[in-house]
């Protein structure tokens, strides 16, 4: 897309440094929600079924309290969901510039799914409160026998809102999970330099394993957190209500079941997507993060296990913060597999930097002057060494036939042709005349030494 591209403003080396971390504070944020509101919404889906199979009220009633923990406050859905996402595709459209990826673009239309996702969110929540204000209104008018118009348009009201209801709360869950699917396998293609030839499109995006392995990871760690954060708001609001005793504990109990389970099957789930992952994103730092996230998971199953045992939910607070510290983890991990593959990548835009940064130089009349030693550096020390041959041969063998030839050289660097059978030809190193003659100089002077 243009317009991304042309948001994009040069970067140094440090700027991305910089930009990683920013983009890792970015996910952790998205994932922490998207993680709640998705197992949330699922678990409230579920047991209003299961409410109105059975007819029992506390499933309703937990359906209820299941959507309104997570949409209490509009502005957390703009802070901790559109915001992260958007910053996350000009993350990306600066990282990965003229990569020719369309990360950005698939970040871009999950984005716009995670809004309508939103909106179908809410609409689910507010007509789940409009319809039991309904419901009371004909209740009543029933009873009090006065207004038999008025009751017929309280019923017909009740059941549009019922509908409404219905449908809002089955798109809400089939737009969010496409958005976290999109959004997991997105970062994944990001990260993951063998499918960025093949998989570059829609298709190659949402027909891979590695995504759907990713997915199936997101599933367990959201029913684990929002179990978690279940229990640690039945703990805060724990006031004794002699009336709500059968509820709280069956909440109380689901919660620490499903808790134990999700996080039980987190860490194979983790283990295989490492396994599947391709080498290149390998790194020490990154099997320390693994294990760092292994270690964490158990200990969360751990302490799920210790408050089923005890039933209780002292410990939720505890759980809750174990829990960022996994996301924590498994986001630093997918960062890190993203640096370590895209290393190719950075290092074309570091050279894209210096190219700017020396045009500016030259417009502003700042010219610094040529140094050698910084062509030497920065350039010939990948294949040349002064006394050992590298991939070129050691210039102090070469260069004494160029003694008072400076201009041969020179001829050499700027245009290299094939000299010794032994070596392969020198790469033409794209070098601007001035530029040769400095490097000619400097290795005519250093190599005497
Ligand atoms: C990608 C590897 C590579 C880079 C980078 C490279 N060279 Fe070379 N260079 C070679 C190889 C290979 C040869 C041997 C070519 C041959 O003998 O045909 C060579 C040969 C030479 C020679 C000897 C030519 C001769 O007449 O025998 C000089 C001088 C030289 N390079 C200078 C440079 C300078 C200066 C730079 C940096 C601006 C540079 N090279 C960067 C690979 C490289």
């Amino acid at each position: 897309m243009d317009l991304l591209d042309h948001s994009v403003l040069p970067q140094s080396a440090h700027h991305m440094v910089l930009l990683r971390y920013l983009l890792s504070l970015t996910f952790i944020l998205f994932f922490l929600y998207a993680s709640v509101l998705f197992g949330s919404l699922l678990y409230s889906l579920y047991f209003r079924r299961k409410g109105e199979k059975s007819g029992e009220k506390k499933y309703k009633r937990f359906s209820k309290e299941l959507i309104d923990q997570v949409t209490f406050n509009k502005v957390i859905a703009i802070a901790f969901g559109v915001v992260p996402l958007l910053s996350a595709v000009f993350g990306y459209a600066q990282l990965l510039h003229n990569s020719g990826l369309n990360v950005p673009e698939f970040l871009l239309l999950a984005l716009l799914l995670l809004i309508i996702a939103l909106l179908f969110v809410y609409t689910y929540k507010y007509t789940f409160h409009l319809k039991e204000i309904f419901q009371f209104a004909e209740e009543k008018n029933v009873e009090s026998q006065n207004g038999k118009y008025l009751t017929e348009e309280i019923s017909s009201y009740y059941s549009k809102t019922g509908r409404l209801h219905k449908q809002s709360g089955f798109y809400a869950l089939l737009f969010l999970t496409v958005t976290v699917y999109i959004f997991l396998s997105t970062v994944q293609l990001a990260s993951n330099t063998t499918r960025w030839a093949s998989d570059n499109n829609l298709f190659g995006l949402i027909f891979s394993f590695s995504a759907l392995m990713d997915f199936v990871q997101f599933i367990a760690a959201a029913f684990s957190i929002t179990s978690a954060l279940v229990l640690y708001l039945q703990f805060k609001t724990n006031n004794g209500n002699e009336h709500d005793d059968n509820y709280k504990s069956y909440v109380k109990i689901f919660s620490l079941r499903s808790g134990l389970i999700s996080t039980l099957i987190l860490p194979l789930i983790i283990v295989l997507n490492v396994m599947i992952s391709p080498v290149n994103l390998f790194s020490f730092d990154y099997f320390g993060v693994v294990l760092t996230a292994l270690i964490l998971v158990l200990l969360v199953a751990t302490v799920f296990y210790v408050m089923i045992k005890d039933s209780s939910i002292n410990y939720s607070t505890f759980l809750i913060v174990l829990l960022v510290f996994v996301f924590l983890s498994l986001v630093v991990k997918d960062q890190l597999a993203f640096d370590n593959s895209t290393k190719m990548q950075t290092a074309i835009l570091v050279k894209e930097y210096d190219s700017y940064e020396k045009k500016i130089q030259e417009e502003m009349g700042v010219s610094t002057p040529i140094s050698g030693a910084d062509i030497y550096n920065g350039r010939c020390i990948a294949c040349h060494n002064f006394d050992k041959k590298v991939v070129g041969p050691p210039y102090n063998s070469t260069l004494p036939k160029y003694e008072g030839k400076r201009d041969l050289l020179v001829k050499f660097i700027l245009n290299p042709i094939k000299v010794n059978p032994d070596y392969p030809a020198m790469p033409n190193q794209g070098l601007k005349p001035k530029e040769a003659e400095a490097i000619a100089d400097y290795l005519l002077k250093t190599y005497k030494k």
